[in-house]
């Protein structure tokens, strides 16, 4: 991020600019002639996709659990504005995948869209696995237009609430997005709740991604983010048709005002599993639901302690599960989930940061309303920063092991190029995609030398892995990494002082996505234990753009023991942009 004053006349460069380059990424317009009412017919959602069914066997027996998906273009209109978006069969936000530990998930995509595409399984460990992790210019390259790839992997070990997404440019914030769900008999909340629902948040654009990337990565944004027009629950809310004119990026598009939120239904008495899911491209919200508090059960496939809140800050890519129980009145109540604006370093006039969706306990009226009140300022944090670590304590305890290894990585944005874009550094590194090869393919050849794009930690040997990150940025960065679940030691204002900086060692919390504070540190640990190439990157996929991202090579003895299906290097002679 860099603060700027002035934003109009790079604004007015940039839709040019958005203009141009939504025509180069094929993106076809909308049709202006549609004059159907039948609108919110809403053939791309249906809501009882989110409510996990009661015929699912929760089992130790394994199976194998198949999809098939074909992803392409479509036209539709979440809020009511119509653009194109990146769709799986159709669908948004795209097919859940569920399936027990153990099982073996087989998902065949294809590939309907004119650039190239992979996708990512986040939170999967996929040991012994890697090059099925989905990450384009990594692990495999893309998944050419007009082809299919078959991914196949098993989830042993791990259990709870993740996602999926594109990993090949910022396709997943066009629509590439689905919740993945792994269940256990050994989950320690299972007798707690008696429904499952899925509520994925996230922020939302009016405006391709490709183009937000080009103006973003262009001296017109002086290094301000995209700011969203929108958000959406479950891939629905409502909009303000007549603020189009003032946003940043205007899209004269056709909007019908009107656009229904997402409705959850409740049962007085019942208690409700929510697994809330960021799969948004770069807003940090606070999620709560007037008169009822939060039960927190879950960090991002981690079972915790349970602790009551009555607000959550959730950053993108991070899940929680919570207990709801429907012990207030019959009536309908608003479910909350308000962008943190103070992330964002400019405004956009056409955002309204209060995203919202609707408890509906039945008996109640059925309106698109809610009398509720919010909570207050109660657990509001502006500071865009995680739940405190003090309040998310595993519920299997598990010290911190002591680390033979220590990384130290600095993330930066800086203007240092010739053409002084800002961009994302890492230890100095902005990373790149490669376009036709992958870092995994390129460590089972032994080359001596990864390209300057990449910055690529080898660990030769199994140990503990302590990463300290020190940010000297003004944006928070909730960092993800791939493979793995991390023990977060600590996090604080400031550069993290051996010795001062305090660390939690004896329970600490363990997840897969952990936000590094403004101007911060975070120090995590991991078991290197994981063979393979596996990203360490910010999740504002923005960010990751601007080349927030570096990797570990993990075990390159065993990665040149890996067997790799054939048709997936021959997927890189495919010249594309992704
Ligand atoms: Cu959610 Cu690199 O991924």
């Amino acid at each position: 991020m860099v603060r700027r004053a002035l934003i109009s006349v790079a604004v007015l460069a940039a839709v040019v600019l958005a203009l141009a380059i939504g025509l180069v990424y094929g993106l076809r317009s909308r049709n202006h002639n549609n004059n159907n009412t039948s609108d919110f017919a809403e053939t791309w959602n249906s809501p009882s996709e989110f409510v996990l069914s009661k015929n699912f066997s929760i089992t130790h027996t394994p199976t194998t659990r198949t999809y098939d998906w074909t992803i392409s273009q479509q036209t539709i209109a979440p809020d009511g504005l119509e653009r194109p978006m990146l769709l799986v069969n159709g669908m948004f936000p795209g097919p859940l995948i569920e399936a027990n530990t153990g099982d073996r998930i087989v998902v065949k995509v294809t590939n309907n869209m004119v650039n190239g595409t992979a996708i990512h399984w986040h939170g999967m460990f996929q040991n012994g696995t890697n090059w099925m992790d989905g990450t384009m210019g990594v692990t495999q390259c893309a998944i050419p237009p007009g082809q299919s790839f078959t991914y196949n992997f098993t989830v042993p070990n791990q259990w709870g609430t993740y996602w999926w997404h594109a990993h090949s440019a910022s396709q997943y914030v066009d629509g590439i997005v689905g919740p993945l769900i792994i269940h256990s008999p050994d989950e320690p909340h299972l007798d707690d709740y008696q429904e499952d629902i899925i509520m994925m948040i996230s922020d939302y654009y009016h405006t391709d991604s490709g183009s937000l990337v080009s103006w973003y990565l262009s001296v017109d944004s002086e290094g301000t983010e995209p700011i969203p027009d929108n958000g959406l629950i479950n891939g629905r809310h409502s909009w303000d048709c007549s603020l189009d004119a003032q946003a940043l990026f205007p899209t004269d598009s056709k909007c019908t005002p009107g656009a229904p939120m997402s409705v959850f239904e409740f049962m007085a008495g019942t208690t409700y599993r929510v697994r809330i899911i960021n799969t948004g491209a770069f807003a940090d919200f606070q999620f709560s639901i007037d008169n009822h508090t939060l039960s927190v059960i879950e960090a991002d496939g981690v079972d915790m302690q349970p602790v009551i809140v009555q607000r959550i800050p959730i950053h993108v890519a991070q899940r929680y599960s919570v207990l709801v129980h429907a012990n207030q009145s019959v009536g309908n109540y608003w479910v909350r989930a308000t962008m943190n604006t103070e992330c964002f370093n400019a405004p956009n006039p056409a955002l309204d940061e209060h995203i919202k969706a609707i408890i509906h306990y039945a008996g109640a009226p059925t309106i698109q309303q809610a009398d509720s009140v919010d909570w207050g300022a109660s657990g509001w944090s502006p500071t865009c920063v995680d739940l405190s670590l003090e309040m998310l304590k595993p519920y299997f305890a598990q010290p911190a092991p002591n680390a033979t290894v220590q990384i130290h990585i600095a993330t930066s944005f800086q203007t240092v190029r010739s053409d002084h874009v800002n961009l994302g550094y890492v230890n100095g590194t902005s990373w790149t995609p490669l376009m036709n090869d992958t870092t995994l393919y390129q460590a089972q050849k032994s080359i001596t030398a990864y390209d300057a794009s990449q910055l690529v930690v080898t660990l030769n040997s199994t140990g503990v892995v302590e990463l300290v990150i020190n940010n000297y940025d003004e944006g928070a960065h909730p960092f993800h990494f791939h493979g793995h679940n991390f023990y977060v030691l600590g996090w604080g204002g400031g550069n993290y002082i051996p010795g001062k900086s305090p660390l939690e060692l004896t329970n600490p919390l363990r997840r897969d996505t952990s936000t590094v504070p403004s101007f911060g540190y975070t120090v995590i640990r991991f078991v290197n234990d994981n063979p393979g190439l596996w990203a360490l990157h910010c999740h504002i996929e923005w960010h990751m753009e601007a080349g927030l991202m570096m990797q570990i090579e993990s075990l390159p003895q065993v990665i040149k023991t890996f067997e790799i299906p054939p048709e997936m290097p021959a997927m890189c002679a495919f010249k594309s942009s992704p």
